[in-house]
């Protein structure tokens, strides 16, 4: 039996009652996927899997996006996250970790840079420190809800800008390549998604650059004032982990963003996969 607990007034419930490593029915799958669109961040707590258990049930919710180049992981449908070198010890990041970690510390969706981007990310705790690397959620259903209907009616059919070359640009120029710049072309999303049964969405986030038809300047000021908003504290769910928890988050209703721990003296290790869009944010995307 599947018991669903609510986290959080507005979004985010702790599933218990399945057993990931043990395949999931037809059935429960469909409840779970629901779940999703409901609760947009789904906890399941002890969660026993190694990565072929995860992709396989991944893959319930969808097809997997494969991880870009310049990823830990790159070329398979896993992407690691940690501070554990190949000899099992504590490593200092490659200069490409140390840009990752910062870039996932601020307020994004995954995948937002590319021109069919994530609907889904699932992230399995392996190790997780004894105090900090929570990861935060910010619900964009309930911030666009709370807007008043004139805006709402303003933003509807607005098309921002996504520039991953930017947005790396912006945390630390140096790391960033002019490769990984041609690779990722600024894509066009829509900042509202109406696709979800439960309501439309703001869509935002770190590598939102401009808005189609604004200076930069009035872009700057309206996607900074709608980013803090929406992270205000009553939109927020934070998750301190628990060793083997698996997450799943709807990247098409929340952003998130990792906090800090002490990387140098304690492990963290979390191996995501992302179930890929099922189409783009805008019909007519250019
Ligand atoms: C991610 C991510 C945050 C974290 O896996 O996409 O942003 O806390 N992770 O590790
Ligand atoms: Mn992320």
């Amino acid at each position: 039996m599947l018991n669903i607990t609510p986290l959080q007034p507005l979004f985010a419930a702790r599933i218990e009652g399945v057993d990931v490593a043990r395949g999931i029915e037809g059935a429960t799958m469909a409840t779970l996927r629901d779940a999703l669109d409901r609760y947009a961040v789904l906890v399941l707590p002890s969660q026993v899997i190694d990565d072929p258990a995860q992709i396989a049930f991944s893959q319930g919710f969808g097809a997997l996006e494969m991880t870009r180049p310049g990823a830990f992981g790159a070329g398979s449908a896993v992407i690691v996250l940690s501070n554990i070198g190949p000899g099992g010890e504590i490593a200092a990041p490659s200069d490409k970790q140390l840009l990752n970690n910062k870039a996932n510390r601020h307020w994004h969706h995954d995948s937002s840079f590319k021109p069919i981007p994530a609907r889904a990310s699932l992230l399995s705790a392996r190790e997780i420190p004894s105090a900090g690397g929570n990861t935060e959620f910010a619900f964009m259903r309930g911030a666009f809800a709370a807007l008043d209907a004139a805006e709402q009616a303003r933003l509807r059919g607005m098309v921002a800008l996504h520039d991953f070359g930017w947005s790396r640009g912006r945390v630390d120029p140096t790391l960033v390549t002019e490769a990984e710049k041609t690779q990722h072309p600024a894509v066009r999303q829509a900042v509202v998604l109406e696709e979800n049964p439960y309501g439309s969405a703001l869509y935002l986030g770190a590598h939102a650059r401009s808005i189609d038809g604004m200076t930069e300047a009035e872009s700057r000021a309206l996607i900074e004032r709608l980013m803090a908003h929406a992270t205000e504290d009553r939109f927020i769910y934070s998750h301190r982990w628990t060793p083997r928890d698996l997450l799943i988050w709807d990247n098409r209703a929340v952003l998130h963003r990792a906090t800090p721990f002490a990387s140098t003296t304690e492990r963290r290790h979390m191996v995501r996969t992302t179930v890929a869009g099922q189409g783009p944010t805008i019909a007519a995307a250019a």
